[in-house]
């Protein structure tokens, strides 16, 4: 909306004389009526609004005088730009339901597009992880699995080890503990494990499995460390879980690889270090 005219202007004045009345509260208000307001970092929250309310956002120049009124739709939370110093009012009729809400800070969280996943069992692949991040600067998420593996899956050739089981039954899908819950914000999912008996642990395919349809239409990046294997043989098992995606070939890295490695590497796989 542009500038105010006539009528708008002293319906203005209205707002700002009852803000004169200097009731206006830093970040959150309430009154003794049910409903209330919130602002922070760019989100508005609405609480106990009756049907008929409205809300009106005001902006104001350098003298405080109003130089817009817009109205907005009464939500339990929308996202809405404004700037330090301007106020959101919830009105039905002529009647304020509450204080009005005066933006003290507009700073919000940068959304980030990309998070590194990852599974590590002796160190290594979260070191690599967290390099990724420092590299990406990408959100970080560690699967965890429920029951933890003990020293003993260290002997790759005792096939009485839990590992050496999952890894040769095809449909064991052991848990994770937590979940992800906003996964499907990213567009990039840098999805990173250790290379057991060649392919990726069981836990991966569980967790891509649990968002396979979150993840329909991103991309994921595998990334592993290893003693030798190459990340290839992980690859298609990581595919069929994740049949939604866009899923890269990859790379294998070291708990200790140099940044300009991992940027080079990511560009490999189609991924722009920003
Ligand atoms: C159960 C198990 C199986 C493994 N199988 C392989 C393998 O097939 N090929 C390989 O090169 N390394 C293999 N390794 C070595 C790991 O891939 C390597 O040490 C990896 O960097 C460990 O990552 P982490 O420290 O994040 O757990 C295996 C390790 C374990 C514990």
């Amino acid at each position: 909306m542009g500038k105010i005219g006539k009528s708008a202007a002293f319906f203005a004045a209205v707002i700002t004389a009852c803000v004169s009345f200097g009731s206006v509260a830093e970040a959150t208000a309430q009154t003794s009526y049910t409903a209330s307001m919130t602002y922070e970092k760019g989100v508005l929250k609405t609480d106990n609004a009756p049907f008929d309310a409205l809300i009106y956002h005001a902006s104001y120049d350098d003298n405080g005088v109003v130089q817009e009124v817009r109205k907005l739709e009464v939500k339990a939370e929308q996202e809405t730009e404004a700037k330090k110093g301007d106020r959101f009012f919830l009105w039905s009729g002529m009647l304020p339901l509450c204080v009005p809400v005066e933006v003290s800070e507009t700073a919000r969280e940068p959304k980030k597009d990309t998070i590194v996943v990852y599974f590590s069992f002796q160190g290594s692949t979260k070191k690599l992880a967290e390099s990724i991040v420092s590299v990406t600067d990408a959100d970080i998420w560690q699967i965890v699995p429920e029951e933890p593996y003990g020293n003993e899956n260290l002997n790759y050739y005792d096939s009485s080890t839990r590992s050496y089981i999952e890894q040769n039954t095809p449909s064991m899908r052991p848990k994770f503990t937590g979940s992800l819950d906003n996964v499907a914000d990213y567009d990039t999912v840098i999805l990173g494990y250790p290379i057991w008996y060649g392919k990726a642990p069981r836990i991966i395919l569980t967790f891509l499995e649990a968002y396979k349809d979150d993840l329909d239409g991103k991309t994921i990046i595998p990334f592993c460390t290893s003693g030798s294997s190459g990340i290839s043989g992980s690859l298609s098992e990581i595919r069929s879980a994740a049949s939604k995606s866009t899923v890269k070939d990859g790379f294998r890295g070291t708990a200790s690889m140099a940044e300009s490695d991992i940027k080079a590497q990511l560009a490999n796989n189609g991924y722009t270090v920003k």
